[in-house]
């Protein structure tokens, strides 16, 4: 068996190709990524010289690219996106290329390849804001801002190519995820990075936002299990059932750390910023999947990630013109 996996060199998608390597020893692994900004080749450090795994650089809107990487797989699993909603209220060109155009070229390949199944990653951000109770995977699609919106075309261009052409997409939308490699500019690993360099923790807003915070690696066993046990043509949400708001977790972070609460620094907030966010996984929990990791447990584990891997993060953020030109455009006003 061979998965095509792309964007393998992010968070999410490097977190699965390690489960995947694993877990399947009779499996082979492509990954495809164009490394961007986002992708580190040093996030599969351990399994690159595994002859079960080989990564290819190209990018998912490129055909030939697909093609190649995909021809001799039976399974692939869409990772590859531009992610932060952060930088899609910079300018959303890149996230309708590779969050829409790149999806239709790999179902179009996937169509013509004749896969056994193609899972789509897709957001709980596509279902917009939630006061009060939860989504579940009929309720209405109402995506708020250009990241949610372009992740939400590709998630219904997956389903088209599974009620129009019959090619065995299966859609998940999962909540936060948490863990190591996480690239320093989401919330956990910029607030961690930042306090123990005893820098602004910039909390957008009032810090009430609610999030559901869910573990990479049970997102990945979610995708896994998925793969193996889910029904072409539907949606499935993975959640941590977990719920917190920032300031919460900004508290949380801080005290693992030691650190203390003067860092907090409310800023203004996101435009447009989704208030909550909320799943019903019970749809999942029904083909008797269960997330098996505690969120205190988890959350320490992850703390303790960044504290002792500084290898890691610590280029980035110094000598990463990128995340500097990048932090400056997104916090200098801010922070003042
Ligand atoms: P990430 O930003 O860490 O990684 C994205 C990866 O995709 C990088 O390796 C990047 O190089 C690659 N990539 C980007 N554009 C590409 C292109 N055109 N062709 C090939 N590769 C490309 O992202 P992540 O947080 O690991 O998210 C992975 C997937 O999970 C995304 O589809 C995202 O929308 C979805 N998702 C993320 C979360 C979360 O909390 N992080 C939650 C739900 C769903
Ligand atoms: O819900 C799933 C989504 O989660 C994924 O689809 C996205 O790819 C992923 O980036 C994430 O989106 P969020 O916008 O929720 O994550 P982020 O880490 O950017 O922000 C989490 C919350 O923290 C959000 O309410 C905004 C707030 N925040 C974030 C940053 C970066 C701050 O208050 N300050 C910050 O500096």
């Amino acid at each position: 068996m061979r998965i095509l996996v792309t964007g393998g060199c992010g968070f999410i998608g490097s977190s699965f190709v390690r489960l995947v390597l694993a877990e399947r020893p009779d499996w082979e692994v492509v990954n495809l990524d164009k490394l961007t900004y986002a992708g580190r080749l040093e996030n599969l450090r351990d399994v690159e010289a595994d002859p079960r795994y080989r990564v290819l650089r190209g990018d998912i809107c490129d055909p030939e690219a697909v093609h190649d990487a995909m021809v001799g797989c039976t399974l692939a699993v869409n990772f590859a996106a531009e992610t932060h909603v952060d930088r899609s209220l910079l300018g959303a060109a890149h996230f309708i290329d590779t969050d829409i155009k790149g999806v239709l070229v790999l179902l179009e390949e996937a169509r013509r390849l004749g896969l056994a199944r193609f899972v789509q990653i897709s957001t709980d951000e596509v279902y917009g804001s939630i006061e009060s109770g939860s989504f579940t995977e009929t309720s209405l699609l109402n995506p708020r801002n250009p990241y949610s919106a372009s992740k939400a075309g590709g998630d219904r261009l997956a389903y088209a190519y599974w009620s129009t052409y019959g090619v065995p997409v299966i859609i998940t939308r999962a909540s936060n995820n948490y863990g190591p490699y996480q690239y320093p500019e989401k919330l956990i690993p910029l607030f961690v990075t930042n306090a123990l360099r005893g820098q602004a923790l910039p909390l957008y807003g009032d810090g009430r936002n609610v999030r559901d915070w869910l573990h990479v690696s049970d997102h990945c066993r979610a995708i896994l299990f998925l793969l193996e046990h889910g029904t072409p043509g539907e949606v499935y949400n993975v959640a941590g059932d977990n719920e917190r708001e920032n300031i919460e977790i900004t508290r949380k972070i801080l005290h693992l750390l030691g650190r203390p609460e003067s860092l907090i620094t409310p800023v203004q907030d996101r435009v447009g910023h989704d208030r909550r966010y909320s799943l019903d996984a019970s749809k999942l929990g029904g083909l008797g999947f269960r997330p098996r990791v505690d969120f205190e447990q988890g959350i320490a584990e992850t703390v303790r990630w960044y504290v002792e891997n500084e290898w890691w993060w610590k280029p980035l953020k110094d000598h990463d013109g990128e995340f500097r030109r990048y932090y400056e455009q997104q916090y200098g006003e801010r922070l003042g």
